[in-house]
């Protein structure tokens, strides 16, 4: 999907990778808004073409900003928050909140009462504290609230393998086997102040293969087969999460992310019927698949260590602090030279950024031209857990974010200053002591 112009630079979003290093400066983070339309548009058209009642909802951990949650906005689908902050931020950008879903495993007082007070649609309601929680800030508010129950499945998937009753012990959800599941759905029903709409689950993320997503799906119909005879409970909506995989280098090998939810919608109504159940709507929660393959991080190549028998170091000047996942995850990117990137490779290096670990290594075993300094270079599918995971370590200010669209880019999240570093510094005056 990269482009090249005449110059032979790498384009995003029509505009000149270099254009944009040399205007907002570097590290920058820079987004193809056509690419994450384009994403949300596919897993829509997937939903109307089997005549599916749904719900996309964009997971907005993976890239939280003002800016974004408008983009979303403007695209008509939900997006679900985790915490005060991700609500506030959606708040601000005028996010319609009856669109917005709350997560979280140990919401606090205070961001229940703000999203009962804000109106927000759905929360997902995670565990037996939460359920008292949020049912004395519904008494306080004098207010109601549409829930789905969170289950942990006893599925969980990681890459490209699935492991049933793999994650019973999961810190997420209501357990099924244990009996707690139907417990809180008791506890719910019997509240008037709790709507309870259905059943959420979430398997993982970065899946590449659909197994656990039809599991998953099935478990999912079974509680709502199993609530429906036990409690004369009609489930409404099945909420299977998000997770589909991307692909960040060529081992990656995920199916297309309309592909995981043409077998979930498959799966759903086959089991429906297989049950006598009413189909319900799906709902979906894709995080990574709609932000990530449309991020780039652009670096400024400066200093290098070449020792000979080892692969050469070539520091940039950001590193963990903006895109902390290889560090922690050990995840893969690809990197290419923004102003040539088919120029033939000359050997292999390590990219590695600016922070005192010796750990802060953003790729491995890139294979590119001979880098001097000054060259810019683009990491490629950094969209998702980038710049939402960014830290000030080291007192490094945090990049800027721009959005490029049809030819013309704007900066949507401003590069954090010297000064704003230590605005929330107080001196310590030691006299008082
Ligand atoms: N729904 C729920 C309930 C989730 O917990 C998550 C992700 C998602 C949806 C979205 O998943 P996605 O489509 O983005 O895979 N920091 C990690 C990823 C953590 C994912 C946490 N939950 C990373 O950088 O890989």
């Amino acid at each position: 999907a990269d482009q090249i112009n005449e110059q032979g630079h790498l384009t995003i979003g029509g505009v000149d990778s270099l254009t944009l290093a040399q205007e907002y400066g570097t590290p920058l983070v820079v987004y193809d808004v056509g690419q994450i339309r384009k994403q949300i548009r596919s897993f829509k058209q997937v939903f109307e073409k089997y005549h599916q009642p749904y719900e996309v909802s964009y997971a907005s951990k993976a890239f939280a900003t003002v800016a974004m949650y408008q983009l979303i906005a403007s695209e008509g689908i939900h997006c679900d928050v985790v915490s005060g902050g991700e609500l506030v931020t959606a708040l601000k950008a005028g996010f319609p909140m009856a669109k917005v879903s709350f997560h979280g495993n140990n919401k606090s007082y205070e961001e229940l009462t703000l999203a009962v007070k804000s109106g927000v649609g759905t929360i997902i309601v995670d565990n037996f504290y939460e359920i008292q929680l949020l049912d004395q800030v519904l008494k306080e508010q004098a207010a109601q609230a549409q829930i789905l129950l969170r289950i942990s499945p006893g599925i969980s998937a990681h890459t490209n393998e699935y492991i049933q009753t793999g994650q019973v012990d999961s810190k997420f959800g209501f357990d099924l086997a244990s009996g707690q599941a139907d417990q809180a759905l008791k506890q719910c029903l019997a509240n008037p102040r709790l709507q309870v709409l259905g059943l959420h689950a979430h398997i993982g993320s970065q899946i590449f293969d659909v197994r656990g997503f039809e599991g998953a799906s099935r478990k999912l119909v079974e509680v709502a087969k199993h609530w429906k005879d036990a409690f004369a409970f009609d489930c409404q909506v099945l909420n299977v999460g998000g997770g589909f995989g991307i692909k960040y280098t060529s081992q990656d090998t995920p199916l297309a992310p309309a592909e995981f939810v043409k077998a979930i919608i498959k799966t759903v109504k086959s089991s429906c019927q297989a049950n006598g159940l009413a189909i319900p709507e799906i709902w979906i929660e894709p995080g990574r698949s709609i932000v990530g393959p449309a991020g780039y991080n652009l670096y400024t190549v400066g200093s290098r260590k070449d020792l000979p028998g080892y692969e050469p170091f070539v520091a940039v000047d950001g590193g963990m602090g903006d895109n902390i996942r290889p560090a922690l995850y050990r995840a893969e990117y690809e990197v290419v030279l923004a102003n040539d990137p088919r120029k033939a490779a000359s050997e292999s290096v390590r990219i590695v950024g600016k922070y005192c670990e010796s750990g802060d290594i953003l790729a491995w075993h890139q294979q590119l031209p001979h880098l001097v300094p000054g060259q810019v270079l683009a990491m490629l599918d950094t969209g998702a857990y980038g710049y939402s995971m960014a830290s000030n370590y080291n007192r490094n200010p945090r990049p800027a974010v721009v959005f490029v669209e049809n030819g013309h880019a704007q900066l949507v999240v401003k590069r954090e200053s010297w000064e704003d570093l230590t605005s929330l510094d107080l001196p310590y005056d030691q006299n008082k002591q």
